[in-house]
């Protein structure tokens, strides 16, 4: 058998479609949608992705005012900056791009984004909200999975459902999102004993670990649907250097009955939910 490609990049066009469709609403109101994103530092991936994001902004009718702080800006200056932009009525979201420099406390900046205008959904109140069936803010990346799933026609009721990785971005949410549409949720993380039984029950599994090919066709049931999170450097071989997945594409799509292509897969969902995010936060304000 050879995975049907679950292509990320042909429905994010059409999110972002939606998107510009709403924005030229309020925009023609004179309320434009306005995101703020932050970077600190120089992290040169992280460079990337806020660049997309902006970009994404253009694209779609959404003001973007982007700053780039120096990599030694002080918690207080960078709290600072936060609260300016809660402040703001002409910006509705405020994303403040992770990692931070070791001497920033994340916890701290993302609980001074106000809730309203937290499209990263991090904060703990969006967080919560989530986890207790009132959500508000969908963290982006597995909220675009979600998208993909639907978008795939995947049945999610009763299914069982594996998430592998527990972080507060990609796992815990997704599980959450998952459980949301009624399935039954295994998290799997770094001390899981027998990673590879767990997943080998999933009907839907999503890699999330940071750690490139790691999972490998064997670890697949045969007609199972792969959702690859994953955004690594080959380590090493002829592609190295290339961006690759947490998932063996080559051995996978042989036994999926779907999967997602590290590139072209999540990662534009990502940027659109954002975008989607903010348009929310735009028109709850508005
Ligand atoms: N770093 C990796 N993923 C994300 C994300 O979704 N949002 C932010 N702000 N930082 C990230």
């Amino acid at each position: 058998m050879t995975a049907r490609i679950i292509d990320g990049n042909e429905l994010a066009r059409r999110v972002r479609a939606e998107v510009a469709a709403r924005a030229a609403v309020l925009s023609g109101a004179g309320r434009p949608p306005g995101l703020a994103v932050i970077l600190v530092g120089e992290d040169p991936a992280s460079a990337v992705y806020v660049r997309n994001k902006v970009k994404d902004c253009e694209e779609s009718g959404i003001r973007s005012v982007l700053d780039r702080l120096p990599a030694d800006t002080s918690e207080a200056a960078l709290l600072a900056r936060i609260e300016q932009l809660n402040r703001d009525p002409s910006i509705h979201g405020i994303l403040v791009q992770l990692p931070l420099p070791p001497h920033l406390d994340a916890h701290r900046v993302i609980e001074t984004i106000a809730p309203e205008k937290d499209v990263d959904g991090f904060h703990v109140s969006n967080a919560g909200a989530l986890m207790t069936g009132t959500p508000r803010f969908r963290p982006c990346t597995p909220y675009g999975v979600m998208k993909m799933l639907e978008h795939a026609g995947v049945l999610l009721d009763g299914a069982e459902a594996v998430v592998v990785g527990r972080s507060n971005i990609v796992g815990k949410p997704q599980a959450m999102m998952l459980l949301e549409r009624n399935a039954t949720v295994t998290i799997c993380h770094s001390r899981t004993r027998d990673l590879a039984a767990h997943c080998r029950r999933a009907d839907v599994l999503v890699a999330a670990v940071g750690r490139a090919r790691m999972i490998t066709g064997d670890m697949i049931k045969p007609g199972a649907v792969v959702i690859d999170v994953g955004m690594n450097r080959e380590p090493d071989g002829p592609n190295a250097g290339k961006l690759c997945g947490d998932v063996d594409f080559a051995s996978a799509s042989q036994v999926a009955s779907a999967i997602t292509p590290v590139p072209g897969g999540v990662g534009p969902m990502t940027r659109a939910m954002l975008l989607v995010n903010t348009m929310e936060a735009a028109e709850r304000a508005a």
